[in-house]
Formats: C-alpha cells, sequence, structure tokens
C-alpha cells in the first residue's frame, strides 16, 4: 500500500535494467518497415532479450488478476490501438503509427520504456499526433522534482494534449517500479496541479501517457488485452521510467538512440 523508496542498490540495478529495456528499442528500429509482421518484430526483440541481453521480457505470461496470461514478448500497438496490442502475422503498412512496449527483467529488477514509429511516409495526422504525445510525456516529466505533487504531472499532459484538441485516456496510467512490474503510486496522466501525493527522492516510476486523436473512451476487445478507441481515432502513447533525484528527475530508459527531449521527431 506503500511508495517504495529505493536504495542506492536498487537504483543501480534499475539503470542496468531501464538501459536494457531502451537498447531494444533502438535495435528494433531499422526493422519497422512496411510489410514486416508485428509478430517478426516481437520474435526479434524476444531474441535480442534473452540471447543478447541475457534479460526476461517482463510481459510474457504476466497475469494480473483478471486477465488471462499475456502471450508475448512484447506489446505493439498500432493505429487505433491504444495499447497491450498483441503481436500477430499483420503486417505494417505505410503511414501505420505504432507503439512498441519494452519491459525486460535483469537481475530481477525491471525497466520499462515505450517508443512511437511512423511506418513511412506518415500523415500528417499521424506525425502531429506521435509529436504532441512526445511533448506530453516531457513536460509531465519535467515536473519531476521533490516536492512536487503527483497532480502537478498529470496536470501538465492534459492541458497540454487538450490544447491540441487530443483527448487523455483515463482508464491506463503510469506505475511505481523497481523488483515488482506495477506498484505504487498511480501516476495518472490527467489533473489538477497541488493534488495527490508529494513526490521524494528515490521514487521510481513510468510516465506513459496514452492520447488519442478523437474521444478518449477505450473499448477492450474480445482476447480480453488489446484495448483501442471506442471512436476508432488513432491513438499514441511514449514512456519512460523516471527516478526523483535530490534536485530533480534522472530518466533512467536513455540508450545511445533515445530521442532528446525538446526533438522535433518528424522535421
Ligand atoms: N509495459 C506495459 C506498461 O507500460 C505493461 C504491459 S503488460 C502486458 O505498463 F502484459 F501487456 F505486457
Ligand atoms: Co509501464
Ligand atoms: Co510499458
Amino acid at each position: 500500500m506503500t511508495v517504495t523508496i529505493k536504495n542506492e542498490h536498487d537504483i543501480a540495478k534499475m539503470r542496468i535494467a531501464c538501459r536494457l529495456a531502451s537498447e531494444v528499442l533502438d535495435y528494433i528500429t531499422p526493422f519497422v518497415k512496411p510489410g514486416i509482421t508485428t509478430n517478426e518484430l516481437d520474435k526479434l526483440c524476444h531474441e535480442y532479450m534473452l540471447n543478447k541481453q541475457y534479460a526476461i521480457p517482463a510481459p510474457l505470461n504476466y497475469q494480473p488478476s483478471g486477465y488471462p496470461p499475456y502471450p508475448k514478448a512484447t506489446c505493439i500497438s498500432v493505429n487505433d490501438v491504444i495499447c497491450h496490442g498483441i503481436p500477430s502475422d499483420k503486417k505494417l503498412k505505410n503511414n501505420d503509427i505504432l507503439n512498441i512496449d519494452i519491459t525486460v527483467v535483469k537481475d530481477g529488477y525491471f525497466g520499462d520504456t515505450s517508443r512511437m514509429f511512423i511506418v513511412n511516409p506518415g500523415s500528417i495526422l499521424g506525425k502531429r499526433l506521435v509529436q504532441v504525445t512526445y511533448e506530453c510525456m516531457w513536460l509531465g516529466i519535467e515536473r519531476v522534482q521533490p516536492g512536487a505533487y503527483l497532480g502537478d504531472i498529470g496536470y501538465a499532459i492534459q492541458r497540454h494534449a487538450e490544447a491540441h484538441g487530443y483527448s487523455v485516456v483515463r482508464e491506463y496510467c503510469g506505475h511505481g517500479i523497481g523488483n515488482v512490474f506495477h506498484e505504487e503510486p498511480q501516476i495518472l496522466h490527467y489533473g489538477h496541479p497541488g493534488t495527490g501525493i508529494q513526490l521524494q527522492p528515490g521514487m521510481i516510476f513510468t510516465i506513459e501517457p496514452m492520447i488519442n486523436a478523437g474521444r478518449r473512451e477505450i473499448r477492450t476487445m474480445p482476447d480480453r488485452w488489446t484495448v483501442k478507441t471506442r471512436d476508432h481515432s488513432l491513438s499514441a502513447q511514449w514512456e519512460h521510467t523516471v527516478l526523483v533525484t535530490k534536485t530533480g528527475y534522472e530518466v533512467l530508459t536513455v540508450s545511445a538512440n533515445t530521442p532528446q527531449p525538446s526533438q522535433s521527431l518528424y522535421d
């Protein structure tokens, strides 16, 4: 029921797990092309984790109460899929937007990160949604410092999304993470400044806004994992795992090719 404060040992282990998760995304990037299936992307990521990183994919057989075991190593969410897209034999096509969400377990610690990809050449709406969602994630991250409120993070994200006419998914949120995949606190991607718990050095959690081009309502598919936009509008998500430091934040899910904070992604 309480938020864990990580010690230096935990933090060192989390830096490793989180870097590995980010490196899986670096690795898979050049494979994201028209014609490849999401199953093929999943298999490449899975083999990379096992054989190159000696790490385990956390999603595989993950089974929160009320869910069937998750059947794959990664989540790949294409176009109107908001999150928990199950890799399949469906091929990527031009202008698809997709999120690849990687969680690795290394030495008992979990690193969780996701990025968006656009299959060339990309639509104007797709690029704009992906860029604004990226900015939402960073505006949230930039609120992280000791004494800040969780509501400050949610508010920054919601304000930016809604200023662009987009909506914030309410049913899924960021989460504490460490030697457990999902732990307290919940990091809502909407809210009011000055509300919720206050951040303390040593907390580690994800910020992973899901932003819809249309309405915020969701529909869960019969597989009980895949979550789509009810209105079939596009949805985007970016995710980092972040440590609260004495003076601010440290993004743990970084690697050689992590997109930079104030990057303009598509020009
Ligand atoms: N990685 C997701 C998150 O950001 C969780 C995926 S759970 C799974 O929290 F079982 F679908 F993989
Ligand atoms: Co997460
Ligand atoms: Co994730």
